[in-house]
């Protein structure tokens, strides 16, 4: 089929999705639209009071008194782990909460109680570390149980955490360590990738050497791998050594709904990262109430969202989502590829899942190593299907859905950011589908598209994409910068009021579906993950021999974008042999400097960098460059047009 006919055709949901769907019908899905619009704070409250399980009830739904400083449920008193275990315990107790599919193959089983005893007893670790309630953690583990219990745990106590990445270097870690001024980091010896032992705690011990990181008092090290480790006795605890004398139970320490439940940095326009501040309340209604009408959760499911903890996907559908609903999930350690591309459809065939949540870039490289695996095994368990973290192109739409989905599952092409929390536009299981379109709004959310001056854009034009009202799972604030938070997400220009997403969107002239365009901003993603162009600009520029860089991006097959640096260097212009030296270096420097995952794909020199007269570099030529197409701008205004040619070369 052509790309184009494929865009058109609509994909129904069969009769049997929309007998067991919990939204059954596109009726149904308009009328909790309508019944938001004619009453806001009445439907969030509605559900907050069905879904949560309150300490003390809230009697506010949302308080705009401070805005964009929104608060919602803003005096009531809930705990978040007391909503994912407590409540589960007495019908769910024996259930398993998670299936952990560990690298090599090996799997286990922990049930709901099973659970809550674990994140009580590390919770009463962390209590004997003096912890107050506000201290902020920050977590540092490869994905794994003790991921979710050292969490669960922080929530429990309303200590604040904030996941790093483990593919994050040192040098990110101090960054975010210092930002959010942590007391305790809990990191691993070491984890297993792709049949391969990595260490992880010496980029906390280096990070730790930094005077930025003297905040810490604790690192709390859990055993994975058994690798040697360096052990500083006065600041280091083992996991196991913390918890052997404690209780496995701990009163839950109820908080404010409004309580920070987590930080999580991300990428913006600047060099630094922000660190996105959610609430415990609001935050965790949407994560559950996105399990019911996104996924369309049911008891008997078995649910897998392939994203690591350290990204808001595995914040909201591992560590919350999943458990707040009581579902049983599998926590999955390893790599798509590992010990071939068929891992996943084993783990799928192996453990029964029911809904499949994963991202395009995993679909396009799964495709590429072996478009027939899937067909190899036993799929036959499935029954929705979702994308996540960037645009799927129609292609790997279409494969998932016939090949994986064997043209029964819906696909949930889920559009939604670190500081939405949850689904923002998404297909529920009853939407007719097109590929490559997430569709319409989550029920509540006042998804639109709008020009410059903040004014709605007809069906079929491009736009900023808005968040007209705030919602319950929106980012609170930037931690330590509330004024960054202002600027960038509720920009004057737009009037001060709209929730600027940072995509460009388009709405289908007949239906109104979203289509996602793209980052309007300089951030970029890179199979899924969210890069910052000026984060590797200055990483660059702290390498002794650059003097100025570059960054941006370029259409890639399997990555969805790559990462192009168009590199100055202090001393004269690299040819050759020395060109590729350099190249492997500076990729190197910045693997150091922020994480492998930053590396570029491409490095070009030139003498200088095109810039206008006025002094501004002209990305769009290097946008244009980086794809190989020849420049048809108009360059007039340049003031050194001759590197242009330099920049052309790839080494
Ligand atoms: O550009 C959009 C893209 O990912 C960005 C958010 O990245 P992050 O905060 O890391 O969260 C990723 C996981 C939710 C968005 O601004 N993006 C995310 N989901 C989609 C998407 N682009 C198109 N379609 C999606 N389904």
């Amino acid at each position: 089929m052509s790309a184009e006919s494929l865009e058109n055709r609509i994909f129904e949901p069969s009769a049997e999705v929309k007998a067991k769907a919990a939204v059954p019908s596109m009726e149904a899905y308009h009328a909790l639209c309508k019944q938001a619009e004619t009453d806001y704070t009445g439907f969030w409250g509605g559900l907050a009071n069905e879904l949560l399980d309150w300490h003390k009830p809230f009697t506010q739904v949302l308080d705009e008194s401070n805005a964009p400083f929104y608060r919602w449920f803003g005096d009531g008193e809930l705990n978040v782990s007391y909503n994912c275990l407590d409540r589960h315990l007495e019908t769910r107790g024996n259930k398993t909460a998670i299936i952990f599919e560990a690298d090599d193959g090996s799997s286990s089983a922990v049930t709901y109680r099973e659970l809550y005893h674990r994140v009580c007893k590390f919770a009463n670790g962390l209590k004997s570390l003096n912890l107050n309630t506000g201290d902020r953690v920050v977590i540092y583990m490869p994905m794994g149980v003790e991921a979710v219990v050292a969490m669960q745990a922080c929530a429990r106590l309303g200590l604040i955490h904030s996941v790093v990445f483990g593919g994050f270097s040192a040098k990110s870690l101090i960054e975010r360590i210092h930002d959010a001024s942590a007391r305790v980091i809990i990191t691993c010896d070491g984890q297993f990738r792709g049949g391969k032992e990595m260490p992880l705690k010496p980029a906390v011990d280096e990070a730790l050497q930094d005077a930025d990181c003297a905040c810490v008092e604790k690192v709390v090290v859990f055993k994975r791998t058994g690798g040697a480790v360096n052990w500083n006795p006065a600041r280091e605890i083992w996991w196991h050594d913390l918890i052997a004398e404690l209780s496995d139970e701990c009163a839950p320490v109820f908080v404010n709904a409004e309580h920070p439940l987590f930080l999580l940095y991300t990428s913006g326009s600047t060099g630094k990262p922000k660190g996105v501040q959610h609430s415990s309340g609001g935050y965790l209604l949407h994560a559950l109430n996105t399990m019911r009408w996104t996924f369309d959760i049911k008891d008997s499911d078995v649910f897998w969202c392939t994203a690591d903890v350290g990204w808001i996907t595995g914040h909201s559908y591992v560590a919350y989502g999943p458990l707040a609903a009581g579902c049983t999930q599998v926590v999955f350690e390893g790599v798509p590829t590992y010990p071939d591309a068929s891992r996943f459809w084993k783990v799928i065939e192996k453990h029964k899942v029911s809904i499949f949540y994963t991202a395009p870039t995993a679909i396009r490289s799964l495709i590429k190593l072996g478009a027939d695996l899937p067909k190899q095994h036993d799929l036959s368990s499935l029954r929705l299907l979702g994308s996540v973290g960037e645009p799927i192109n129609p292609a790997a739409w279409l494969w998932y859905y016939e090949t994986v989905g064997g043209s029964r599952c819906p696909i949930v092409d889920t559009f939604w950011q670190t500081e939405t929390g949850g689904h923002v536009i998404t297909p529920l299981p009853v939407t007719p589908l097109v590929a490559g379109s997430c569709t319409l709004p989550f029920p509540g959310l006042q998804m639109a598209v709008v020009d410059e001056a903040g004014k709605d854009v007809e069906w079929g034009t491009g736009g900023f994409l808005v968040i007209k009202k705030p919602w319950p799972s929106m980012i609170r604030t930037i931690w330590n910068d509330p004024e960054r938070y202002k600027k960038s997400y509720f920009p004057e220009d737009l009037g001060g009021q709209l929730y600027l997403a940072g995509d460009g969107a388009i709405r289908d002239k007949h239906t109104g579906y979203f289509t996602i365009m793209g980052r309007i901003d300089d951030v970029l993603n890179v199979s899924g993950h969210r890069m910052g162009t000026m984060e590797i600009e200055s990483a660059l520029v702290g390498n002794p021999l650059v003097a100025e860089a570059a960054v941006v991006g370029k259409p890639h097959d399997i990555k969805g974008e790559a990462i192009v640096a168009y590199v100055v260097l202090k001393g004269t212009r690299p040819s050759g042999e020395e060109a590729k030296k350099i190249v492997a270096q500076l990729r190197d420097w910045v693997g150091k400097e922020i994480g492998p995952i930053a590396k570029p794909d491409d490095i070009r020199f030139g003498d200088n960098l095109p810039k206008t007269r006025s002094g501004k570099i002209m990305r769009r030529l290097l946008r244009t460059l980086a794809k190989g197409e020849e420049i048809t701008a108009d360059i007039s205004t340049l003031e050194n047009p001759a590197i242009l040619d330099q920049f052309k070369q790839v080494h």
